[in-house]
């Protein structure tokens, strides 16, 4: 089986051509069953498994997703509270989001994951300036959109616990974790650029990191 993996197709900016179009069309040029689209696919939850939706019934092949913390704003939505819209991917067959995929002796397991400010640089930055969630007039767009920014620490906690009893679960699979978070630091974004010593907290935990090869 060979699996493609991609994210942040990003369809609500990416506008100017037919992004789900191409991207069927190099899934089965590289010959791929099945693709993971690590979050960030629309601002609009509906979007977003709409889109899903049509490239599946479109393609011989299998799309799954988690979404990513675009794909959980509010603004662009008929919903304010983020866990209602959480609740609108748990019930898209499409969304691996508790419902893990199993493959012979793999399963996929995915979590859009969170931040736990530990991608930001600490010797820069004290917690209490994480907390703001902005910088010299930058603000990091969930703080307005997503209520789960509430405490990030607590929903970062909450997704590694769902991502251990899942794995618990499937305890004699070996395993893919799909998540729209960054699990290693050199993924983050150079530091010499503007302020990213700062909102690279708001880009993964290096908890999720500690996954990998444990399995
Ligand atoms: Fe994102």
């Amino acid at each position: 089986m060979k699996i493609g993996v991609i994210s942040d197709i990003h369809l609500d900016i990416n506008q100017d051509f037919d992004v789900l179009a191409s991207l069927d069309r190099i899934a089965n040029q590289e010959g791929c069953d099945l693709v993971l689209i690590a979050g960030d696919i629309h601002s609009n939850a509906h979007e977003t498994i709409r889109a899903m939706a049509q490239l599946n019934q479109q393609s011989k092949v299998n799309y799954k997703y988690v979404p990513g913390n675009h794909d959980l704003w509010n603004d662009h939505i008929d919903l304010d509270d983020t866990n209602e819209i959480y609740k609108l991917f748990l019930q898209d067959e499409n969304c691996l989001c508790e419902r893990p995929l199993v493959l012979g002796d793999w399963v996929v397991v995915g979590d859009i994951g969170w931040y736990d400010y530990s991608f930001g640089n600490k010797e820069k930055f004290s917690f209490a300036d994480f907390e703001k969630m902005q910088l010299d007039g930058r603000v990091w767009q969930d703080s307005i959109k997503n209520q789960w920014t509430v405490d990030n620490a607590k929903r970062t906690e909450q997704s590694l616990q769902q991502v251990e009893a899942l794995f618990a679960e499937y305890g004699d699979k070996k395993k893919i974790l799909v998540t729209h978070m960054i699990p290693v630091h050199e993924f983050c974004v150079d530091e010499s650029k503007a302020n990213w010593a700062y909102f690279n907290a708001f880009l993964g935990s290096e908890r999720y990191g500690l996954y990998r090869g444990a399995t």
